[in-house]
């Protein structure tokens, strides 16, 4: 064998390879154990003792090249990428994956989740409802005749087929279904969806989220009402923030009142985004109404209770300083990835 003569093969042999396979058939027909560089390594122990040093050194010299060639074809095969071929199936191993991009919590359940974990720790239990209803829960349980004015505040979808069905426009019956398969105390919030049909608007949807609290019990306050509800909104806007219960109407409270925080963006001075006014307001609450308590069979005179029901997407709001309730739900990863 004569290496020369193996150089030329070696060059014309290179030259035609077209692919990782026919590569690798090339690796192995010369560097393979039964390769030709193998055979002639081999060859060196029949040498006269003095051509073996530079015999040697050729057949090193020539694997070298062989080296070379092979990891330049590879290049060239592989569109200029540095990579390594696998074995014989030619797939490329190394190269790099295609990453996957991982999600994260929609900032309305992150807010759900905050505001849910505050009243857990204050000792709340969380329970969910169904978001179709009935006009009991919805409405008659909650001290709300289906003639009573109050009701124009809750424009309602009712199902089509289903006269009595209906989406739940807040999620007060949650109280009803709690009230009847519970008995008190009871310490209560209730995150979930609601449905109103409303114009969308920037600050108007169709559906948004709620979260209901309740708590019923031998003697219960209105102070422990503005203890709880102080507790909260300083937990989510800040401990210097001051809060005002303005006196208000809900059918299923008595006394009922609207909660305001200070405007957390002037600090109660009068700006843009509380409309001048130093206050913004977060939520309705109240004593519970003694005629809820007797539709779901607690004893109005020995139980007292408190509610409250904010907007979740009006919190977020306000503590992302958000301008459009939309955002929310058109799934734009520039504004989700903000969260
Ligand atoms: N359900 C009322 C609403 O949707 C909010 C509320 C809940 C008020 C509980 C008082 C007590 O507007």
């Amino acid at each position: 064998m004569d290496i020369y003569s193996i150089k030329a093969q070696l060059d014309a042999d290179i030259q035609a390879i077209a692919s990782l396979q026919a590569l690798e058939d090339f690796r192995l027909k010369y560097l393979g154990r039964k390769g030709i560089v193998a055979e002639l390594t081999g060859l060196i122990p029949t040498l006269p003792k003095e051509e073996r040093g530079k015999f040697g050194q050729e057949a090193n010299a020539l694997k070298g090249r062989i080296n070379e060639l092979i990891a330049e074809k590879q290049r060239a095969l592989s569109g200029g990428q540095d990579t390594k071929v696998s074995g014989a199936s030619g797939n490329d191993i190394f190269m790099p994956g295609i990453a996957q991009e991982l999600g994260h919590i929609h900032p309305l359940t992150q807010v759900i989740d905050e505001i849910c974990a505050i009243f857990t720790q204050l000792g709340f239990s969380i329970v969910e409802g169904p978001e179709i209803e009935t006009e009991f829960n919805n409405f008659t349980g909650l001290n709300i005749p289906l003639d009573h004015p109050s009701r124009d505040a809750f424009d309602t979808f009712y199902l089509k087929d289903y006269s009595k069905l209906l989406l739940r426009s807040h999620t007060s019956p949650v109280q009803i279904r709690a009230m009847k398969s519970r008995k008190p105390p009871l310490a209560i919030v209730v995150p979930g969806r609601v449905y109103r049909p409303d114009a969308v608007d920037a600050s108007h949807s169709f559906m948004f989220h709620q979260i209901e609290g309740f708590i019923v019990d031998t003697d219960i306050k209105f102070s422990d009402l503005k203890g709880v509800l102080e507790t909260f909104a300083k937990a989510v806007f800040g401990n210097d923030i001051k809060m005002r219960f303005r006196p208000h109407f809900f059918p299923f409270t008595e006394p009922s009142a609207e909660v305001d925080i200070s405007c957390i963006i002037c600090k109660g001075k009068g700006c843009s985004v509380c409309g001048r006014k130093g206050w913004l307001e977060v939520l309705g609450s109240g004593m519970i109404h003694p005629n809820v308590f007797r539709h779901v069979g607690i004893d109005p005179k020995k139980y007292t209770g408190f509610a409250f029901g904010m907007g979740v997407e009006r919190i977020a709001m306000l503590k992302y300083g958000i301008n459009d309730i939309r955002l929310f739900f058109e799934n734009d990863l520039r504004f989700l990835r903000q969260f």
